[in-house]
């Protein structure tokens, strides 16, 4: 049978990473590829006496749910987000499977195929995915280490006039950049006259380096849910572990009533034994304490790979150290393909994330995303020394 696949799918490119890892399975491999939090630090203790408290109240832990989520879980996660300046009703959220499945369901109710959407250059690739899975057409404003640059997004809404734009203001994926509190309130006010929705994307910002830094949200700078132009979306998966596949959006009412809909049809509801683990986990857990300890071990990490590309001669390459989140962006030296590096570095043992799979089109190729996360400080090291040793071979050559 001759399968006839959708030109969405069919045209979908699937990530360069993924396509070498598959060819050297069963290689010892140091990969700075995927954005994997550290397992050793998973509240593993917390999540397993949540989950036995929810077994034991019954069976009604194994009921179906609500497509807008465990109710007692958003209100937990109103008053977290009240906490951050951003002030919503339960109505107002939606829970998700995964801060990635609201980043679905909000182009769902939103766009049609041929609407276009700005993004940063480069931006996170799994919802350059779903945009083009949902035929937009992707326009991608430049974007220094203070975030997107207004004068070149002015430009292309001018030109374009895009319904949405999607955006990482803090600690972003890949570049690891926060933009300036200057930068958010000049994007807001752009998107606000050329009447666009703003898709707030923040699975990193309480990542933070520096404790007592503060990033406003642009929810919280555009003020109240209701007819607010900006749409919020965040995730357990990175401040407690990602197979719980929580994530949350809130926005205007309209809105997530839209997406309950549309996400009855994809799924019905999230799990909810996940959602209720959530809830139990954040009655009886020091849900802070515990981000202010994989923080200060993810600053610590950073560091670390900072001072090892440092000190295996990384004098040819150009980064700026992220203050959060877990990525740190990378420029090669001139003409030095991150892809092709890749190929080299994954026969010496060692995988990171080529640039080019962040861009929409016109990709800087010797670009590329490193995570410091996942590695403890010997596998770093050993890591780095890899990577350096597949870059010599190309700089010695050219
Ligand atoms: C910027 C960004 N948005 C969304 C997600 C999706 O996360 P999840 O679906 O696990 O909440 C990720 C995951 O890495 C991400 O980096």
């Amino acid at each position: 049978m001759e399968y006839r696949f959708s030109s969405r799918i069919a045209g979908l490119k699937s990530s360069a990473v993924r396509d070498i890892l598959k060819l050297t399975q069963g290689k010892e491999m140091i990969s700075f590829a995927g954005g994997l939090p550290a397992e050793e630090l998973f509240p593993l203790d917390a999540v397993k006496q949540a989950a036995d408290r929810i077994f034991q109240a019954g069976p009604r832990a194994l009921q179906y749910g609500l497509t807008e989520g465990y109710l007692p879980l958003r209100e937990q996660l109103c008053g977290r987000m009240a906490d951050k300046g951003m002030r919503v009703a339960p109505d107002e959220m939606i829970l998700t499977t995964g801060s990635q499945q609201a980043i679905d369901l909000i182009i769902t109710v939103l766009t049609e195929p041929g609407d276009t959407i700005l993004v940063e250059r480069p931006t996170y690739l799994a919802s350059l995915q779903v945009f083009a899975l949902h035929g937009l057409k992707v326009i991608a404003a430049e974007s220094d280490e203070f975030g997107m640059i207004p004068e070149s997004a002015a430009e292309l809404i001018r030109e374009h006039k895009p319904k949405l734009m999607y955006a990482v203001p803090t600690f972003g994926n890949p570049t690891g950049r926060v933009w300036s509190l200057e930068r958010r309130i000049k994007m807001l006010e752009l998107c606000k006259a050329g009447g666009m929705l703003i898709i707030e994307d923040d699975p990193y910002g309480a990542i933070k380096f520096n404790a007592n830094e503060t990033f406003p949200t642009l929810f919280s700078l555009n003020g109240e849910a209701q007819n607010g132009c900006v749409i919020y979306t965040s995730t357990f998966s990175k401040i407690v572990a990602p197979a719980l596949r929580t994530g949350w959006a809130i926005g205007d009412s309209r809105i997530i009533r839209m997406m309950a809909k549309a996400k009855q049809a994809a799924d019905l509801h999230s799990s909810t034994i996940d959602q209720q683990i959530l809830h139990q986990l954040l009655k009886g857990f020091d849900l802070e304490g515990h981000i202010a300890v994989i923080s200060m071990e993810y600053g610590k990490r950073m560091s670390e790979m900072d001072a090892a590309l440092r000190r295996a001669g990384g004098g040819q390459l150009r980064w700026v150290k992220p203050q959060g989140g877990m990525f740190l962006w990378m420029e090669l030296p001139d003409g030095l393909d991150a892809e092709t590096l890749l190929r080299c570095a994954v026969q010496k043992g060692v995988a990171f994330v080529p640039g080019s799979s962040f861009y929409g089109d016109q990709p800087q190729r010797n670009t590329a995303r490193l995570n410091f996360t996942y590695n403890e400080a010997s596998r770093m090291e050993q890591g780095v020394a890899r990577l350096m040793e597949a870059i010599g071979e190309f700089t010695v050559r050219s």
